[in-house]
Order: C-alpha cells, then sequence, then structure tokens
C-alpha cells in the first residue's frame, strides 16, 4: 500500500486569460448575430458546474442515473476486453460515474493513470481532490482544457480508453461533432477505445421535462450564463428577466435551450463597448443536446474511423454507452 496519497497533477491548457479571451470573442459574435446565441461551455463556472450536479439529481433528469446503471452492468465486461492502463475522460465534471469504470479497471488490473479533462477548473480540482484520497494508489492528471480544440494533452504510450460520458456529445451541433470525433480518431491509436454515452429519440414530453424541471433548477442553470457574462465582461443582464425555454426540434432531433427576453431592454457589455437591444420576448439559444438513433450512433462513429463493437442501452432505449475501437 502507498501510505502517501499522491498529489494530483494538473495541467492548464486553458488559462482564466485564455477563457475570458475566448468568452470576449464569443459574445461578441453570438450577441451581435441573428438570432443570438451563446456557446455553451461558458456555462460552466463553479456555480454552473454545482447546477449542473444538482440537474444531474433531479426526478426529471433520467440521463446520468439512466447511464449509471448501464455502466454498472458493463463495466466489467468493458475492462476485461480492454486491458487500458489509462483511462481518458473529457468533459469528466465530478467525474461521479467514472468511479464506476475506475473500480472495475482496477479490479481487472490494468489500471495505472486517469486522466480527466474540463473546460471547468473549479469541477476538475473538485473531483481530483475528491479522487487524489479515494483512489491514493492511482496516477491522477487533470488537464483544464477545451474538448473541441485541444486534444493535443492526451498521454502518449500504453493502452488508452477514452470516456465521453454524459450525453455531452449531443451538446456539439452536426459539424463540430464530426469534426471532434475525427479529431479524438486522429489521437488515438488502432485498437484504442471509444466509450461514448448518447442520449436516445424518445417521446418529446419526458424528453422536454428532463430540460425543463419543476423545481427550476435547468431554468437556474441556463440563466447562469449571464451571471457569467456580467462578471467576466461587465455586462448588465438582469439574469431574473429572462426565462427558460426548452423546446424539442423534431427536424433535428434535438433539444434547444434558450433564454427569453421577458420585456425590450438594452444590455450593456461594457468590456466589449458593445449596446444590445433584445425586443419583448426574444430568444437567444444558449446550447442544443443532440438525441440519437442506434443506426445514427453507429453511422457517425464509422465515419470517423471507429468500429462499434459493444452497445448498450436501457430497456425503455432512452440512452445507450456505446464501445468502439479505432481501426
Ligand atoms: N461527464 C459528466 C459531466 C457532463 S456535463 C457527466 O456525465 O455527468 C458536461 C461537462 O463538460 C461539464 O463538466 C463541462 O464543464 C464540460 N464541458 C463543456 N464544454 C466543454 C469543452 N468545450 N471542453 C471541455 N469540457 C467541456
Ligand atoms: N450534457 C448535458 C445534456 O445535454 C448538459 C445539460 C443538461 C444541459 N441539462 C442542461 C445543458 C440544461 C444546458 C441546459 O444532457
Amino acid at each position: 500500500m502507498n501510505a502517501h496519497p499522491r498529489v494530483a497533477e494538473l495541467d492548464v491548457h486553458l488559462t482564466p486569460d485564455d477563457l475570458a479571451a475566448a468568452l470576449r470573442s464569443d459574445a461578441r459574435a453570438g450577441l451581435t448575430a441573428t438570432p443570438k446565441a451563446l456557446p455553451p461551455k461558458y456555462f460552466y463556472d463553479a456555480r454552473g458546474s454545482e447546477l449542473f450536479e444538482q440537474i444531474t439529481a433531479l426526478p426529471e433528469y433520467f440521463p446520468t442515473r439512466t447511464e449509471r446503471a448501464l455502466l454498472e452492468g458493463s463495466v466489467d465486461r468493458i475492462a476485461e476486453a480492454s486491458g487500458a492502463d489509462t483511462i481518458v475522460e473529457l468533459g469528466s465534471g465530478s467525474s461521479a460515474k467514472t468511479r464506476l469504470l475506475l473500480d472495475a479497471f482496477l479490479r481487472a488490473g490494468t489500471l495505472r493513470r486517469y486522466v480527466p479533462q474540463d473546460v471547468s477548473a473549479a469541477a476538475l480540482r473538485g473531483a481530483l481532490d475528491a479522487l487524489g484520497a479515494e483512489y491514493p494508489d492511482l496516477e491522477l492528471h487533470g488537464v483544464v482544457g477545451d474538448f473541441t480544440r485541444d486534444l493535443g494533452f492526451l498521454p502518449r504510450g500504453g493502452r488508452r480508453l477514452l470516456a465521453f460520458l454524459g450525453g455531452t456529445i449531443g451538446n456539439l451541433r452536426p459539424a463540430e461533432r464530426a469534426a471532434f470525433l475525427a479529431h479524438v480518431r486522429s489521437v488515438l491509436e488502432p485498437g484504442e477505445q471509444l466509450l461514448l454515452g448518447t442520449g436516445l429519440v424518445i417521446d418529446e414530453e419526458p424528453l422536454v421535462a428532463a430540460y425543463d424541471d419543476a423545481a427550476g433548477v435547468t431554468a437556474e442553470f441556463n440563466r447562469n450564463v449571464l451571471h457569467v457574462l456580467n462578471r467576466e465582461l461587465g455586462a448588465d443582464f438582469e439574469p431574473d428577466s429572462f426565462a427558460h425555454v426548452a423546446l424539442w426540434d423534431a427536424e433535428n432531433e434535438w433539444i434547444e435551450m434558450r433564454l427569453r427576453a421577458g420585456r425590450a431592454t438594452r444590455v450593456r457589455v461594457a468590456e466589449l463597448d458593445l449596446e444590445v437591444d433584445f425586443a419583448e420576448g426574444e430568444e437567444m439559444r444558449t446550447e442544443i443536446s443532440a438525441k440519437f438513433r442506434p443506426a445514427g450512433v453507429r453511422a457517425m462513429l464509422g465515419e470517423a474511423g471507429f468500429d462499434l463493437v459493444r452497445w448498450w442501452a436501457d430497456d425503455d432505449r432512452r440512452f445507450a454507452l456505446s464501445l468502439a475501437t479505432a481501426v
């Protein structure tokens, strides 16, 4: 036994200054576009990450508990088949469900290292602190970064499993998603694996409820991006005057989240030297969460150079886990 827990390393590929610079250009582009839109990665400051954790426990938000159950039923088989010594995870957040994977790979005796990556430094630090205490013999190497830009951080050598859970792939638009998967494939060696969680297309009602809960936590999460703009860019949004909107786009098969201005308002964004007018009822797009069909998952993996080797879905076909091999 190792009496001295290892101190987790943390590589910062995205400093607060980098993130602030990206926010400035994305906010300027998005607030002056028609319709207005903001990219989703800015939801996840410390408060946003905490609100997301609350979302995962909501009665309406089934993806997390469904994916957890799928992992419970599959991790030992994944670990046996994989033989990976390194688990890399993109958008790892609190790494809550990942513990199931870590435990199974430790039982299989192959795991040496866990490399969680997230845009939220706060979430990552919290996860690493807890994991360091729980897994004193595991090498922990956190990376603060943007998975749509920097995958160059991935440790080389050994045998790696790359996990991308939570249905987060659905938060990318189709073109971004294809580019992202191709990029993921390009940093893996043939034979290395991808474990992907995807929400599936189901009836509209439970799907919309998952993104518009009765307690209003998702609404608070959505509005949090306005608090981020106020704090980081000196904007004067009144977040409470914006309503949370979640709707099912049947053509694109995605949930779309928006913020709707309750009244006509002029917002000043001091650091951008920008004034933005919202008409009463005007909606700004803040997030999509695409849902998939089994054939679509297989096709998207195939196009990126992965072979789907195993597929797990719950009885209600609400969520799926795919294990794919880089070809
Ligand atoms: N994997 C966790 C968290 C999912 S929520 C789960 O399954 O519960 C999405 C996570 O992705 C958040 O932790 C968020 O901070 C992170 N994230 C969002 N956009 C990102 C980006 N562009 N690069 C890296 N991480 C990102
Ligand atoms: N990856 C999560 C999902 O698409 C993120 C998420 C959950 C989310 N609830 C949200 C994003 C509400 C924006 C608003 O399921």
